[in-house]
């Protein structure tokens, strides 16, 4: 079949609203052609279920090279730094990188930091109350789950600010591709001083533990050890924020919704399931690469082709979810595909799950009478199609309880 190449996904308009766009090409061209800023040309599975299917499929690699001028296209020593980890990776690799820190994120180790993630809320909650107006991103959403991770790995807090710009112009890939290889080699740069303090000065955390791992075991390699530190690191702290950045927008946006959660907080568990499905903050999964043709939802895809899984657009797709376009807060069924799905399923999960009803929780609790404090149509999202979040929440704290 013959199809044209959209050329303007990822466009700032089209991120601005990009579900009606998604909704007609589920119904018309499910698995369709668009080139992305970078220049890379990808298939885009739209479609719930070839995208579960897609996700599992081994003949779509995470360890072949995008073609040429993709986002990944970097000097090697820098490339290998940052790209030798599980989430670039097939089987056996994966399973050996993947064994080395999964007992870190089981659900009773992660149960285990929940009083630290209390105590984190707390604080940056107490630091909002009397303040006419935060942004509730910089305030609240970014620094929650910085701080989590980076205590769990072992990292100073204090280059968070650095790291943040560093971690934003990555994860925004081609649509900041000129400051993309200085992102990438001041992090590269920062990850690699971190390793060489602490192995001058172990602790009992999780990058002290995978160099003893390197060190001792010789099961991971300099490069793979970095990489890991990198995709720990950038996965802590793009995506989290964004559940509770969307989340919240989605509460104050229509407040009845942040009035029912306050009234029925039993509610709470299934309702950041429900933002999860409904503005997940993966807005697709990574990059897949065919090893050898094959179809999907009745497309062929040839060897070589690059894949993108629309996880925004699954997630509403009416074939899977009654009335998808709709929030609810109390949806029964909810078999979203926000954290991926297959072998690279998140890792984080159990923790994103604490971190946002931690927050969520506090959060209504704390200022019952929070409101937006400009008109919903003034908040703009952050470039890029890997990542659905915005770039700013200007809220009224009001007064705290
Ligand atoms: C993988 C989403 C939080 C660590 C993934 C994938 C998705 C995802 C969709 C699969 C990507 C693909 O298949 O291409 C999310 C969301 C989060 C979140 C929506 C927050 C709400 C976290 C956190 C961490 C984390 C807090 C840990 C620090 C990882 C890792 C992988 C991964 C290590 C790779 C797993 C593998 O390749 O086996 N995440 N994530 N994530 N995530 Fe998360």
């Amino acid at each position: 079949m013959t199809q044209d190449v959209r050329e303007d996904y990822a466009d700032p308009a089209f991120q601005a609203d990009p579900h009606p766009m998604y909704a007609q090409w589920r119904a018309t061209t499910p698995v369709r052609r668009v080139r992305l800023p970078s220049g890379v040309t990808a298939w885009l599975v739209t479609r719930y279920d070839d995208a579960r299917q897609a996700l599992t499929d081994p003949r779509l690699s995470k360890a072949l090279p995008v073609g040429q001028a993709t986002d990944n296209a970097l000097p090697p020593p820098i490339g290998a730094a940052v790209s030798r980890h599980m989430l670039a990776a097939d089987p056996p690799d994966h399973t050996r990188l993947r064994r080395l820190v999964s007992g870190a994120f089981t659900a009773r180790r992660i149960e285990a930091l929940r009083p630290r993630i209390e105590e984190i809320t707390d604080d940056l909650l107490a630091a909002m109350a009397g303040r006419d107006r935060v942004d509730l991103i910089d305030a609240f959403a970014f620094p929650l789950p910085i701080q989590v991770i980076c205590e769990l790995l072992g990292v100073p807090a204090a280059d968070r600010d650095s790291f943040r710009t560093w971690s934003n112009t990555i994860v925004a890939g081609s649509a900041n591709r000129e400051q993309l290889p200085g992102a990438l080699q001041a992090m590269v740069t920062y990850i690699r001083q971190l390793i060489a303090e602490r192995r001058a000065h172990p602790g009992d955390d999780l990058l002290s533990g995978l160099i003893g791992v390197r060190d001792e075991q010789d099961r991971l390699s300099e490069d793979e050890l970095s990489s890991m530190v990198f995709l720990l690191l950038i996965a802590g702290h793009e995506t989290t924020v964004n559940l509770i950045g969307n989340g919240a927008w989605l509460l104050l946006d229509q407040r009845e919704r942040w009035d029912r959660l306050r009234a029925e907080p039993a509610l709470l568990p299934g309702a950041i399931e429900e933002f999860l499905r409904f503005e997940g903050p993966v807005e697709t999964a990574t990059f897949r690469v065919a090893t050898e043709d094959l179809e999907i939802g009745g497309t062929t895809v040839q060897a070589g082709d690059p894949v993108l899984v629309a996880l925004l657009a699954a997630d509403r797709d009416d074939a899977r979810f009654p009335d998808p376009g709709e929030l609810r807060l109390d949806r029964a069924q909810n078999p979203h595909l926000a954290f991926g799905h297959g072998i690279h399923y998140c890792l984080g999960a159990p923790l994103a799950r604490l971190e946002a009803q931690i927050a969520f929780g506090k959060l209504l609790a704390r200022f019952p009478g929070l409101r937006l404090a400009v008109p919903a149509h003034e908040l703009t999202w952050r470039p890029g199609v890997l990542i659905r979040g915005l770039q700013s929440l200007p809220v009224v704290p009001g007064p705290a309880a």
